[in-house]
């Protein structure tokens, strides 16, 4: 294989010669390119050897960028256990009827209803504060029959929500959205992210965001 690009590595020879600047053509090169012009009139010569070398270094190319595909994902770091992935929010045996467990790292309050969990995004529906759990204040509508504490109440224009995220009073258009929950084994899982959140109209025992215990 020759050794410099321009004469045949990339080109076929003849062209290499004759783009070399100040290179005079040989007369058997211009004596060779005349006897295929007559051979094959009208047509675009594109020598075998040529078309076999660029089929080689192609080859490469695809092997090496094969490679370094795989090489560089291994190292890139995939998001898990942590906003946007899906998180372990704790064992299903871990919560009882009526208790609310905040998950900072995934942005949601794991409540445990009487028909299983729910996890809901700590952001208010209304205009996006983040909506604390006041385990103090009187339980609302909807929480009567299990609790008799507890609430979601947003600090910043005072929407209530009960522990289905159902909003009770305040501006609030709609109830507290809901990530998709997994019961895995004994593992509750939870899918999180702003395009993972579930905008419901309603939200009650027969919310199809609860995951059955
Ligand atoms: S942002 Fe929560 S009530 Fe307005």
């Amino acid at each position: 294989m020759p050794d410099d690009p321009k004469q045949g590595l990339f080109f076929p020879a003849r062209q290499a010669a004759a783009a070399a600047p100040g290179a005079a053509t040989s007369p058997s090169i211009e004596a060779a390119a005349a006897a295929e012009t007559r051979a094959r009139p009208g047509r675009l010569q594109l020598p075998r050897r040529m078309v076999l070398r660029w089929a080689g270094w192609g080859s490469v190319l695809l092997v090496v960028g094969g490679w370094l595909n795989g090489f560089l994902g291994f190292f890139y770091p995939h998001k898990t256990g942590a906003f946007g992935g899906t998180i372990t929010a704790g064992t299903a045996d871990e919560l009882k009827v009526g208790d609310v467990k905040v998950v900072p790292d995934g942005k949601f309050y794991l409540s445990r209803v009487p028909e299983g969990f729910l996890a809901l995004w700590w952001k208010c529906p209304h205009l996006g504060c983040t909506v604390p759990w006041k385990d103090n204040e009187e339980a609302l509508p909807g929480d009567e029959g299990f609790a008799q504490k507890g609430e979601f109440h947003c600090p910043c224009h005072g929407s209530r929500y009960n522990r289905y995220g159902q909003i009770i009073f305040g501006p609030a258009p709609r109830p507290m959205d809901a990530f998709p929950v997994t019961i895995d084994g004994d593992k509750i899982k939870v899918d999180t992210g702003p395009q993972k959140a579930v905008t419901r109209d309603r939200s009650g025992p027969d919310s199809p965001q609860i995951a059955r215990a």
